[in-house]
This record gives structure tokens, C-alpha cells and sequence, in this order.
């Protein structure tokens, strides 16, 4: 009894210890469309690489498949300098204890249009440019959102000023005696609420102290909000184990016996715990 709730509580402090470990998915060149026999590297940006990052994918052939699979591993990254049609699929990373990064569509075509759209999410207000390109050129194109067209760009690319949810979509391009781009789905996120002080905002004491970047504070906090969780975990792990040992059973008694412990004992002090323990402690050498 005493072990499995020890090993639940580890199993526990341990998942929480993993969600502090992070890794993004990054692609380069930075395009979720791609040519017949253009070459292509992805790679995981860990935190820790100790975690055991490796990059996975899904296509209409494989599931899950690592990068020995289809390219050159090279650490966390993976090279393939030859993609095909059959490489189209949604790629992320995952760690060994089965965390998973964002994950990135990526369509080749063996046309002879793309769209080059951001692989990543983008963020509401931003400003987004879509190129419709063919291998060797930019020509007039024109761009539509979810089956209809809504715009017409004589350079081949149209930019989207301080998007809004309602910009999310499927888009593709066409472009006039070359054809058309496969489609591909852009995902508009909400933007994360900082906690600016206000510009007005004059500091009591001559320092200045630059105020690190928003999403660092935020890590920051999360981390140490894990931290405090695990320590937490720890505190009461040492409580129950404490208890457990007081109350276990002498003699014969039966393991039941454990179970039952008063709830008016579990609630003593810590100073209490603390020497029973020691008490428990030299009383089990002497035996
Ligand atoms: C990959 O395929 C598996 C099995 O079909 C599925 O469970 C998983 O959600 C897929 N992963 C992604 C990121 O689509
Ligand atoms: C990938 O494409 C599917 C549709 O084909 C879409 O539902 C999903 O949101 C896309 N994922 C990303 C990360 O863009
Ligand atoms: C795109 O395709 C449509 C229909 O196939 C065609 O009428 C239109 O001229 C094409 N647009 C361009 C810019 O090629």
C-alpha cells in the first residue's frame, strides 16, 4: 500500500516536472507548400534535449513514422533533399515520455503552382502575405478563400492587413496557364493579453530595470508555479509517508489495519510528525 501510493505520487510529480519541458517545430525553408524535389529540413527546438525529442509524421502511407523513415537525422532535425507528393502530411515532434510539440501541415504538389502560407498560426492584428508562385517566377494570380475568389494580384502575392478570426481559412491560388495551388488551411490565434503597465507609468527610483519580454515572464511564472506544485507534492508525499510509517502495523497485526488511520492523527502538527519519526526510527533499530 505504501508503495503504490508512493509510486503514484512520483507518476505524478513527474508528469508535472515533463509539462515544463517544451519543443517547438520549425521548417525551412518557412513554407507549408512545396515543389516535387525541392529539399527540406524540419527540426525540434527543445528545451532540454535530455527529454528525447524526435520528429514524427502522419502522411496517407505512414503513421507516427520517425525520420529514419523518410529522411537524414542529423540530432533532433531531420534533411530530406528530394520530397514527393507522398511527403504531404502533418509533421510534429514528440518526447520519449509522449509530449508533443505544434505540428505543421506541410502539402507537396507536383503541379506547378504553391501557395506559400505561414506553416504556423498567426496572430490576430498581424499582417500575413501570401505568395502564389510558380518554380521560377511570380505572375498575376489570383487568390481564393474557401472556394471563392477575393482577389485578383497582378504581382502574385497579396498581403493581409491586421488579421481577424474571420480570415481563417482554406486558400489557394491560380495562376493563368501554369494552374492551380493545393489548398491549404490558415489559422488565426487569439493574441496572447499582456499585462503592459501603462505608458504614463513613472518609476519611484531612478533604476532602470528593463522589463523582460512578455512571454519570458510568462514562462517564468509557469515554471515556477511547477516548481511550487512539485514541492508541494513532495510536502505531502513525506506527510502520508510519515503517517503510513506510524501507523503501520507491529506484530501481526493486518495490513488493514493501515487504512484506518483516525483522521485526527493525519492533522497533527509537523513538529509532531517530525519527532515520531525519529522516534519510529530508532525504536525500528533497537528491534
Ligand atoms: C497521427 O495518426 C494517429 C493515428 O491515426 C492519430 O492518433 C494522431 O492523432 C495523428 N497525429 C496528428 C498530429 O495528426
Ligand atoms: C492541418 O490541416 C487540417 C485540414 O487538412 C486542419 O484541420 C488542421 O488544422 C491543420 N493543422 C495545422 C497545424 O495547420
Ligand atoms: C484561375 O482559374 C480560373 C478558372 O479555372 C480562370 O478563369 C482564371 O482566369 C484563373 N486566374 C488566373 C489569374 O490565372
Amino acid at each position: 500500500m505504501e508503495e503504490t501510493s508512493l509510486q503514484q505520487l512520483l507518476l505524478l510529480t513527474s508528469l508535472l516536472c515533463c509539462t515544463t519541458n517544451q519543443a517547438s517545430l520549425t521548417v525551412s525553408p518557412s513554407s507549408s507548400q512545396m515543389f516535387k524535389g525541392d529539399s527540406v529540413s524540419l527540426s525540434c527546438e527543445e528545451d532540454d534535449s535530455s527529454a528525447g525529442w524526435t520528429l514524427r509524421r502522419n502522411t496517407t502511407g505512414q503513421t507516427r513514422a520517425e525520420c529514419v523513415k523518410w529522411g537524414e537525422a542529423a540530432g533532433s532535425s531531420c534533411k530530406s533533399n528530394y520530397i514527393v507528393p507522398m511527403d504531404s502530411g502533418v509533421y510534429w515532434c514528440e518526447s520519449r515520455e509522449g509530449a508533443t510539440s505544434n505540428s505543421i501541415n506541410i502539402t507537396v504538389t507536383d503541379g506547378s503552382v504553391i501557395l506559400q502560407s505561414p506553416v504556423l498560426p498567426v496572430m490576430e492584428g498581424d499582417d500575413v502575405t501570401l505568395h502564389c508562385k510558380t518554380k521560377t517566377s511570380n505572375l498575376p494570380a489570383d487568390f481564393y478563400k474557401d472556394g471563392s475568389l477575393i482577389r485578383t494580384e497582378p504581382a502574385g502575392h497579396m498581403t493581409i492587413h491586421h488579421v481577424s478570426k474571420s480570415d481563417e481559412g482554406l486558400y489557394k491560388c491560380n495562376i493563368s496557364s501554369h494552374g492551380e495551388s493545393p489548398p491549404s488551411w490558415i489559422t488565426v490565434t487569439d493574441k496572447p493579453t499582456t499585462t503592459a503597465p501603462p505608458p504614463t507609468y513613472i518609476a519611484p527610483c531612478p533604476v532602470s530595470v528593463a522589463p523582460p519580454p512578455a512571454s519570458a515572464t510568462l514562462q517564468l511564472v509557469f515554471r515556477l508555479v511547477c516548481h511550487l506544485v512539485v514541492f508541494c507534492l513532495y510536502f505531502i508525499s513525506t506527510l502520508i509517508m510519515v503517517s503510513l510509517y506510524r501507523h503501520r502495523p507491529t506484530g501481526n497485526d493486518l495490513a488493514v489495519s493501515m487504512v484506518m488511520t483516525p483522521p485526527t492523527q493525519a492533522e497533527q502538527g509537523l513538529d509532531d510528525d517530525y519527532d515520531d519519526i525519529i522516534i519510529s526510527v530508532t525504536t525500528e533499530h533497537h528491534f
